[in-house]
């Protein structure tokens, strides 16, 4: 029996669409013992099968024969969280196990792969603040560091969003001017990070590639945007492709703000996740 825990992840973190990520300390677990047929426990009905995420990843990280999965999960699906970079690299790491080659780099590759983009894959392989890309030769991340008096709230409604449909809202070009603003602002949200600096947080994670198009996916955005901010002097940012928003400051939420946001329809959940570790064998 192999034991994985894999952390939720944060994508994007406003300007850094599709290249920064975040390992947030909420974990799924998973079991995998050998079987004679496929078998799932903890898991939707509709993904006990071969398409099942996991799955799909043990098989293409050369995993052999079949298993009996249990799955504890924390993350919440559908919310901008990573549950599916989540899944993806637990199935490719329990095969890499089952055949004695564990290799970081090549989950990360087989996990971004079947993402289709880096920015869930690398903090959810590797934990902590990663930048990611494409290189010549495969996917390249590399860990930043987080100043210590960053706090994070993950501002969670009970809304899902598939992120196929929100990828496919944003525009297919940008303007030169739009691109260049992001850059700019992409690479001054790490410095940002890195010093705790809340002034330049506040002007870097201004995005206009991805947040001007998915706020009104999601119901009650700006109102939580308004509260959340004001609160806590900090900045409210769209969790990968949402609905989870992601409120980054120098302290967390005080009560009277929680309670506007639990007033609202939607029914939003508040955590407040410390930075989490990248996936890793929990014991057989
Ligand atoms: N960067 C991806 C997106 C993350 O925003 O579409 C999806 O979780």
């Amino acid at each position: 029996m192999v034991k994985i825990g894999v952390p939720a992840t944060s994508a994007n973190l406003g300007p850094g669409f599709d290249c920064l990520g975040l390992a947030l300390d909420i974990y799924n677990t998973y079991e995998v013992t050998t079987a004679k047929e496929l078998s799932f426990e903890g898991v939707d009905q509709r993904y006990c099968n071969e398409d099942n995420l996991f799955v799909q990843a043990y098989r293409k990280a050369g995993g052999q024969g079949n298993f009996h999965l249990s799955v504890h999960s924390e993350i919440p699906v559908s919310r901008g969280l990573g549950s599916s970079a989540s899944l993806y690299a637990a199935g490719a790491l329990a095969a890499l196990a089952s055949l004695q080659k564990i290799d970081y780099d090549r989950l990360f590759q087989i996990t971004a792969d079947l993402e289709g983009h880096p920015d869930n894959a690398a903090p959810a392989v590797y934990g902590g603040l990663t930048a990611n890309m494409k290189g010549t030769n495969g996917w390249i991340s590399r860990q930043l560091p987080i100043h210590e008096s960053l706090c994070f709230t993950a501002l969670i409604p009970d809304v899902e969003i598939s992120t196929e449909e929100a990828r496919g809202i944003l525009p297919a070009a940008y303007p030169r001017h739009v691109a260049a603003a992001n850059a700019g602002k992409a690479v001054l949200m790490t410095e940002a990070l890195r010093c705790g600096d809340i002034a330049l947080l506040r002007e870097a994670a201004k995005d206009e590639i991805h947040e001007p198009y998915r706020r009104t996916l999601i119901p009650g955005f700006d109102a939580v945007k308004k509260t959340a901010e004001e609160d806590s002097g900090g900045v409210l940012v769209i969790s990968g492709s949402g609905s989870t928003c992601l409120l980054i400051a120098d302290r967390y939420l005080g009560e009277a703000a929680k309670s506007d946001i639990f007033s609202l329809t939607d029914h939003w959940k508040i955590m407040e996740p410390k930075i989490g570790r990248g996936a890793e064998l929990l014991g057989k």
